[in-house]
């Protein structure tokens, strides 16, 4: 019996761990069979090719990191010619992470890519500017998530995951704009917003100055957003932030994420997402338990 299975909307995996977006490429596979991860998520692509931004970009904390990398990406068309190309002969599912400017945009990029029978779900990052409303994030705003969601998913019978940013007033309304918008699942959190100074100097460490923190030091924060979340919607949850090892794993279910995502923790240890399956494995099979088990059931006190 495989205790790991689970599923996010409209797909199975053979065990919750995959890989948060745009801390993992195909080049992990010198490191192991990326067959092993529940699925895979790929970096964000964008309409048009993205340099990034200038250097100095990521910084570590105390308690994780910072970047800044600006969505680097070859853009759509390059990444459908060859990136995604690579992704081809894995059995597990392909989830294409996505982002644009316009909501026309997302629907272009979204039809562009429900051409490719490989790739079987998407993950909308919602954190990049909307051009049409000040530059502020789509995803700071209820009523343009649910327009947003509401137009890719009558394009698209994939699963259609919406990734919500944490640097919101209430995270509970944008995750139930999603639902109604008819989102699959939700992931969260992407990164919170950061910023590191020299003291001696007082100059930036991140050349634009506010970046995006992750690692270890979010890990609070994003299990409360689960938490709060689980208990607002019907539609599961993958989760990210700051997970090192499978205890955050078993917390982050307990708050109610059906699937889990690896980020920050792999830059000092490539291989976590498999050693996290493994531990995972033994700590259901000698409890005897299912995630569906212990799925959003926290209760009491410590
Ligand atoms: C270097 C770096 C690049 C990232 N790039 C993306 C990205 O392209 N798209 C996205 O949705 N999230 C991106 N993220 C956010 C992660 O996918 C994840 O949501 C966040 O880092 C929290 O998880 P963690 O604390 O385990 O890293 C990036 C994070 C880091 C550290």
């Amino acid at each position: 019996m495989n205790r790991l299975k689970t599923s996010l909307g409209k797909l199975s995996f053979n065990n919750p761990i995959t890989v948060a977006s745009g801390t993992f490429g195909i080049d992990y596979q010198q490191f192991y069979d990326l067959n092993l991860l529940g699925a895979i998520v790929t970096k964000t692509i964008t309409p048009e090719l993205k340099k990034g931004n200038p250097t100095p970009r990521v910084y570590e904390t105390e308690c994780g990191m910072l970047n800044s990398i600006g969505l680097q990406n070859p853009g759509i068309d390059e990444f459908i010619k060859t990136t995604v190309q690579d992704y081809k002969h894995f059995t597990n599912p392909l989830i294409v992470s996505f982002s644009a400017s316009t909501i026309d945009e997302f629907c272009e990029m979204l039809t562009k890519l429900e051409a490719i029978d490989f790739i079987k779900g998407y993950e909308v990052n919602v954190s990049c500017p909307n051009v049409e409303n000040e530059g502020l994030a789509f995803g700071v705003d209820e009523k343009i998530v649910y327009q947003l969601t509401k137009k890719l998913s009558e394009l698209t019978k994939k699963e259609l995951i919406i990734k919500l940013s944490p640097n919101v007033t209430d995270i509970v309304s944008i995750a139930k704009a999603a639902e109604e918008g008819g989102a699959s699942s939700v992931a969260l959190i992407n990164t919170l917003l950061g910023m590191a100074i020299d003291w001696k100097t007082g100059k930036s460490m991140i050349r634009r100055g506010v970046a995006g923190y992750s690692g270890v030091g979010v890990k609070p924060v994003a299990l409360q957003m689960v938490y709060r979340v689980h208990q607002a919607i019907s539609i599961p949850i993958l989760a990210m932030g700051g997970i090192q090892n499978y205890q955050d794993c078993l917390e982050f279910i307990y708050a109610g994420a059906s699937m889990l995502a690896i980020g920050t923790s792999q830059f000092s240890d490539p291989t976590l997402p498999i050693t996290i399956i493994n531990d995972l494995k033994d700590h259901f099979d000698s409890n005897k338990i299912t995630i569906d088990e212990i799925k959003g059931k926290v209760w009491g006190i410590a």
